[in-house]
C-alpha cells in the first residue's frame, strides 16, 4: 500500500531523515520507533505532505506522492494525527470533527447538517459524543487525543498515520486509546503506521517493526525480533533491555 524507497531530509546540515526504505501493507498495523530525534515525526511529515523530501520515493497505492501538498495527500486516503494534538480550540468538539468530514472527503455538494451527523458519528465512536458541545480548549488530554483520531478517522483515511497517541496518557487511558483504535481498524478496515514510544502498546499492537536511530532504518521485522535484537536494545537503553 505504502513503499518508501531512499527517502531523505536534512534540516541545515543535519541530516534528519537518510536514505529510509520501508513498505507497509494493506490491512498491516506498523509500528515507527527509535530514540528521541530519530527521525520518526519527519519520516510521517513527508508522508503526510507537511514537508518535502530532498531525495526518494513515496508510493501510495502505485502512484508517486511525494512532493504533493498535504490536503492533496488527504484526499488520497492518508490522514495523520499529531505528536502534540492540534485542535481548533476556539471550536466545539463537534465543528472540528465537521471540518474534517467536509475537507478529508471530496464531496463538495455535501450540506453543513450531513457533515454535521457525520461527525456526530465518529465523536460516538471515540465516546465523545456527550462533549460534542464542549470547546476543544476545555478538554483533557485523553480526550483531545480521541478528538484527533475523530478527526482523522471522519476524513475516512485508508492509511492512518498515528504520532504518539500515547503520550502523557496514563496506563488505563492507553489500554482505552489501543482498544479505540484497533477497534476503529476493525471497523474502518484502515492501515496504520504508527509511531510509539510506549514499547509496550507498540509490541501488543503492531505486526511489523521499523527501528530508526539517526535518521537511518537500524532494523526491521517482527516485534520479537526487534525486541531481542541487540542493536535495539544498545539505541535504546545502552544495553538494558527494552521492555521491563
Ligand atoms: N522543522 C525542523 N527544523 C529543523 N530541524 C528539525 C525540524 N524537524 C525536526 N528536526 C530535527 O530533525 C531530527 C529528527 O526529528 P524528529 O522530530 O523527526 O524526531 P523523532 O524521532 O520524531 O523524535 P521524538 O521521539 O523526540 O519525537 C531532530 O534532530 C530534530 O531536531
Ligand atoms: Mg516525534
Amino acid at each position: 500500500m505504502l513503499e518508501i524507497e531512499g527517502l531523505h531530509k536534512s534540516f541545515g546540515g543535519l541530516d534528519a531523515v537518510k536514505n529510509v526504505d520501508f513498505s507497509v501493507r494493506q490491512g498491516e498495523i506498523v509500528g515507527l520507533i527509535g530514540p528521541n530525534g530519530a527521525g520518526k515525526t519527519t519520516v510521517m511529515n513527508l508522508i503526510s505532505g507537511a514537508m518535502k523530501a530532498d531525495k526518494g520515493a513515496i508510493r501510495f497505492l502505485g502512484r508517486e506522492i511525494s512532493g504533493l501538498p498535504s490536503n492533496k495527500v488527504c484526499r488520497m486516503g492518508i490522514c495523520r494525527t499529531y505528536q502534540i494534538p492540534k485542535p481548533f480550540y476556539a471550536m466545539t468538539a463537534l465543528a472540528s470533527v465537521t471540518v474534517s468530514v467536509i475537507n478529508g472527503g471530496d464531496r463538495p455538494n455535501m450540506s453543513l447538517f450531513d457533515a454535521a451527523f457525520e461527525a456526530s458519528y465518529y465523536l460516538e465512536f471515540v465516546g465523545l459524543f456527550a462533549k460534542r458541545d464542549i470547546l476543544a480548549k476545555d478538554l483533557n488530554l485523553y480526550e483531545l487525543r480521541m478528538l484527533e483520531l475523530a478527526r482523522a478517522l471522519a476524513t475516512t483515511p485508508r492509511l492512518l498515520l498515528l504520532d504518539e497517541s500515547m503520550a502523557g496518557l496514563n496506563p488505563g487511558e492507553a489500554s482505552l486509546a489501543l482498544d479505540m483504535i484497533w477497534s476503529a481498524q476493525e471497523q474502518f478496515g484502515i492501515t496504520i503506521l504508527w509511531i510509539e514510544h510506549v514499547m509496550k502498546v507498540i509490541m501488543a499492537a503492531a505486526q511489523r517493526i521499523v527501528v530508526l536511530q539517526h535518521g537511518q532504518k537500524l532494523m526491521e521485522g517482527t516485534p520479537s525480533d526487534v525486541i531481542n535484537d541487540p542493536r535495539v536494545i544498545e539505541a535504546y537503553l545502552g544495553g538494558r533491555h527494552v521492555v521491563d
